[in-house]
């Protein structure tokens, strides 16, 4: 749940603030990931002295303050010379390798030894960046402490950059190249990870990697590459050692010795050497490794993801991918892809916040997720990725829809209306507490998993899940080539452009319409359902229009929240039916930006308990737009005036029953299943607001990170 990022120019000169500037640049892209420390590694003064490393407690800001305040040097008087221990930031490089990283701890407090990179020994032989957890770096240690190492800090990671350390001291006479030694240590581990390592023995050498966490590497130059892919080399025969026993370290110096397993493969050259130019000649050529796509895209728009167990290895300008073990179900191709987003996307422009701007974004991010997905002429729906799925979708014996968070909420928000237009059974699981259950599933069902960032552990684990028991498996995700989008068998991209607010806001609602559009789609084949398939389409057209009418109201909103809410230690949002996700997701709005406490209560468990709560103290957001529970919501709202609690209603513009102006929040109407879209809208604003008014760091609210890349 961090955000790393590498560097590495070949041939092409640059000064050392240069390559600051680029890795900070990288990591406040990426800080949406986590944002507790940060820190960056670069080449030192030779190519063995030892890395220099800068790194902070707090944002990426701090860290270039930093950065600048130990590197700022007044210049020499006439006559003195220059402050040796000073890090000479004009210092000129024409090839080096350099990491950085933006951490979201797990283990180990947020402190500037905990912080990445983390190294081998003072001498810095290894250092590495890491993002995911090394769920056996107990015993990895102990093994090594028993050896005589040495350990700083108190963080998973550690244990990695000393295995290395301890693989490389245990083969003095037969030296292992940077990539076998790499595979030897990933062969030792456990839980998840995505790498990038250096070292003083390979100077201008990288070598990234990743089990479970993403990574992409961009690729920039002005030559013309031979090749627009590049093949994956896999390992002999003799390589296909998976990992190794509970005694595994013991077998590395072992192993060496008998020349089997580390240093004993013969590794096959790759079929094609990939970025050599036409003529052959080297040329200038930067490699961008990054957690995701935002971080390389001011630098080039050329990436290639990278599968899980594959080892990059990028030296003298070329980049080779490596597998750990053979894998058949893995193409051995890695293509490079054209990223489509632009920088301007992802900044923030006129708005204080991302979370504002995404806010304001929505009636744009919707008719994305429509975009040539929905005729609005011919009242059709025609969702692609899905298309060839549809008869086995029909004949599933459930729909199971699996996700975290907000994306689980857009999930409760759809359920009635598919079961309604598929007349197929429901059912909406958390991640987590589905794989907790060990829940059936069967080869029959069909399991949608729903998922803003692709990269949710949770969400990942559930689909590995349910892909081993034969189910149909479908991703209905924002992020392009995430994990999630590329292991289920099919899906729908929402399309609702980069989110980097922590708190998730477009994307529900992209993903809520991206869901209506699959239930459509789905009853396509019922003629008894036209009549309710065209009047949600009809809705459809209408959104973007009705959100930016309730986006007109912000003013209004602000003032709200600062003269009714503001002050309150806790508030809960009251609705039924369709609005009981509008209920959950407001809420979680609320508390995760503004700190304050809030719970979202399904109006009809008011009398089961909820209602002790209530005294003229507590405000109550009531959801109370027309629908077929309207007057049950109404007599919920009775309740809680007659106990004289402080509703404030969200309800229809011409709802002449409700009169106080002063304490309602009047939005347009739309058709019932849909009608979630524009109320989740207020409570977006509110909760901002709240957030801004209570000094919270809202785009990093404290404690979360944007993407849960750990379980
Ligand atoms: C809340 C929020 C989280 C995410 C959750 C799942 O605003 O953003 O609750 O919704 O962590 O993340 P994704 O959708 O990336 O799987």
């Amino acid at each position: 749940m961090c955000g790393i990022f590498g560097y590495c120019s070949f041939l092409v000169e640059k000064d050392r603030k240069y390559v600051c500037d680029v890795l900070c640049n990288g990591l406040a892209r990426l800080e949406y990931r986590g944002y507790d420390s940060a820190g960056i590694g670069i080449d030192g003064d030779t190519p063995t002295s030892p890395l220099v490393l800068f790194k902070t407690v707090g944002k990426v800001a701090s860290l270039r303050k930093d950065i600048a305040e130990a590197t700022a040097t007044p210049s020499p008087a006439q006559g003195e010379s220059a402050d040796p221990q000073k890090v000479d930031m004009k210092k000129v490089f024409l090839s080096q390798t350099s990491m950085a990283h933006t951490r979201w701890a797990t283990h180990g407090v947020p402190s500037n030894t905990n912080c990445h990179p983390h190294v081998s020994n003072v001498l810095t032989e290894f250092s590495l960046v890491h993002n995911g957890i090394i769920t056996n770096y107990k015993e990895l240690k102990l093994v090594l402490l028993k050896r005589g190492y040495t350990f700083h800090t108190d963080t998973d990671t550690e244990a990695v950059a000393v295995l290395c350390k301890y693989v490389w001291d245990s083969q003095p006479h037969k030296r292992l190249n940077f990539t076998e030694l790499i595979k030897t240590v990933i062969k030792e581990l456990e839980g998840s990870f995505a790498f990038v390592f250096k070292s003083t023995h390979f100077p201008d050498e990288i070598v990234a990697a990743r089990r479970g966490s993403p990574l992409l590497i961009g690729v920039k130059t002005d030559r013309k590459l031979k090749v627009d892919f590049v093949d994956v080399e896999l390992p002999t025969n003799e390589e296909r050692v998976d990992g190794v026993d509970a005694g595994g370290l013991l077998a590395v110096p072992n192993s060496v010795a008998d020349g089997h397993g580390a240093a004993g493969p013969k590794l096959r050259r790759s079929q094609s050497r990939a970025f050599l130019s036409e003529d052959g000649m080297p040329q200038p050529i930067e490699f961008f490794v990054a957690s995701d796509a935002s971080a390389v895209i001011e630098h080039t728009k050329r990436v290639l993801y990278l599968e899980d167990d594959d080892i990059a290895h990028i030296a003298e300008g070329e980049l080779h991918i490596h597998r750990l073990r053979r894998d058949d179900t893995v193409s051995s191709v890695r293509a490079i892809e054209h990223l489509e987003i632009e920088l301007a996307e992802i900044m923030k422009g006129q708005y204080d916040h991302f979370m504002q701007k995404e806010i304001y974004e929505q009636p744009e991010s919707v008719v994305n997720t429509m975009r040539g997905r929905v005729n609005f002429d011919t009242r059709q729906v025609l969702l692609g990725g899905l298309k060839a799925y549809l008869p086995v979708i029909r004949r599933g014996r459930r729909l199971l829809f699996v996700a975290c968070g907000t994306s689980y909420h857009s999930c409760i928000a759809v359920r009635g209306v598919f079961e309604e237009l598929t007349d197929i059974p429901v059912a909406v699981e958390l991640a987590s507490d589905f794989l907790d259950r060990r829940t059936p599933v069967f080869r029959d069902d069909v399991a949608i998993f729903v998922s803003q960032s692709g990269e949710t552990a949770d969400t990942i684990l559930a689909m590995r899940y349910c892909l081993e028991r034969g189910a149909l498996c479908l991703g209905v995700v924002n992020t392009v080539g995430s994990t999630l989008s590329r292991e289920t068998h099919a899906g729908i991209h929402i399309n609702a452009g980069p989110e980097i607010g922590v708190a998730s806001t477009k994307a529900y609602t992209s993903q809520y319409v991206a869901l209506v559009m699959m239930a459509v789609q789905l009853s396509d084949d019922s003629i008894l359902k036209t009549a309710r398939r065209q009047q949600i389409i009809d809705g459809l057209h209408d959104i973007p229009a009705q959100i930016r009418k309730v986006l007109a109201m912000d003013k209004a909103l602000q003032e709200m929240a600062k003269s009714m809410l503001a002050k309150e230690k806790s508030l809960l949002i009251m609705g039924r039916g369709y609005q009981y996700a509008t209920c959950l997701e407001g809420a979680l709005k609320i508390k995760e930006v503004s700190y304050m406490h809030s719970e979202g209560i399904l109006a009809g468990e008011l009398k089961h308990g909820p209602l002790a709560l209530v005294d003229e103290h507590l405000p109550v957001i009531f959801i109370m737009t027309r629908d077929s529970l309207y007057p049950k919501v109404q007599s919920a709202l009775a309740q809680v005036t007659a106990r004289k609690g402080r509703p404030i209603i969200i309800c229809n513009e011409d709802d002449e029953t409700v009169s106080d102006a002063a304490k309602c929040i009047r939005v347009p109407q739309t058709v019932d299943c849909l009608q979630g879209l524009i109320n989740v809208i207020p409570l977006q604003l509110l909760s901002y607001h709240l957030a801004v008014m209570n000094g919270v760091d809202v785009d990093f609210p404290r404690n979360l990170a944007k993407s849960v890349t750990t379980e």
